[in-house]
């Protein structure tokens, strides 16, 4: 009999052992994600802050197959926020780029894994040929069916929520909806995420704890984990512990304890 747990050091091994202790009946139907501390890995290593996010491509991949893995059917990705703009134009540049030639480069294996690519934010505002391969690029996934992986591009929720306050005033002022009519799926049908479930889970990485404009009606009951880990480090792993960590808490929606969990 073995007396010590055995010492699991191959990564598949551990991905493994994760996995077996995630409850395949309550695995987030949505999980975003706040990527950060891209700039500030590669600062650490003395490289340019765009080595970070051309590393964090990686990650995005490993997040993407672990979510895949266990039956997550949507992951959100705040990509480039409405507040990004403003670094330094070589980064932007350089950014968009990246963002091209990672979905060119990945296009087969997202297709060959039943993965569907959607975008939200202000995506007009992006230079032409980015938008084009992104056009492109969810036309050719628009049938797969496995997992929907949404790109947050010139995102920010306030621009959202700015945007769905205007097209609901539009059609009041047009007679074609009653104040007293708006609910919160009226809300809800008007945001750019309309369609998808609300995140169940929020991921943060680089250990900062802020929202910074992202979904900010959609994480309304949200469980929020926070990992010191910089988005280029981050792994399967983490996004298995992450899921382990929210199936560990009670999610009572206003209700007590009782009610949630009833006898
Ligand atoms: C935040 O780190 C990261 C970003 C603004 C961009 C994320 C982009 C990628 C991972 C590359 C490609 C993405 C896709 C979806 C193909 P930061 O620059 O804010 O880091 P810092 O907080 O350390 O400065």
């Amino acid at each position: 009999m073995a007396i010590f747990a055995p010492v699991l050091e191959r990564p598949e091994d551990i991905h493994e052992a994760l996995k077996q202790r995630i409850d395949p009946r309550r695995v987030p139907r949505h999980i975003a994600i706040i990527m950060d501390g891209n700039g500030r890995w590669a600062e650490r290593q003395g490289e340019h802050r765009v080595v970070g996010h051309a590393n964090g491509v990686r990650s995005v991949r490993e997040a993407l197959v672990a979510c895949r893995e266990i039956g997550v059917e949507h992951l959100t990705l705040y990509a480039f926020s409405t507040e990004n703009w403003n670094r330094p134009k070589a980064e932007v540049d350089a950014l968009m780029d990246l963002l091209v030639r990672t979905v060119v480069g990945e296009l087969e294996e997202l297709n060959a894994n039943g993965v569907r690519l959607n975008t939200i934010g202000d995506t007009n505002a992006l230079p032409e040929s980015c938008r084009t391969t992104l056009l492109e690029a969810i036309a050719a996934t628009a049938q797969n069916d496995k997992i929907t992986i949404t790109l947050a591009l010139s995102y920010s929720a306030r621009w959202e929520l700015v945007g769905m306050v205007r097209a609901i005033a539009q059609e009041v002022k047009e007679g074609r909806l009653r104040p007293e009519a708006i609910t919160e799926a009226t809300v809800a049908e008007r945001l750019s995420t309309a369609g998808i479930p609300d995140p169940e889970l929020l991921i943060r990485t680089s250990g900062e704890h802020r929202i910074s404009n992202f979904l900010l009606w959609q994480i309304a009951y949200a469980e929020l984990w926070f990992t010191p880990v910089m988005w280029p480090d981050f792994r399967k792993e983490h996004l298995f512990q992450a899921v382990i960590d929210y199936q560990c808490r009670e999610r009572r929606f206003g209700l007590i304890s009782e009610q949630v969990t009833p006898g």
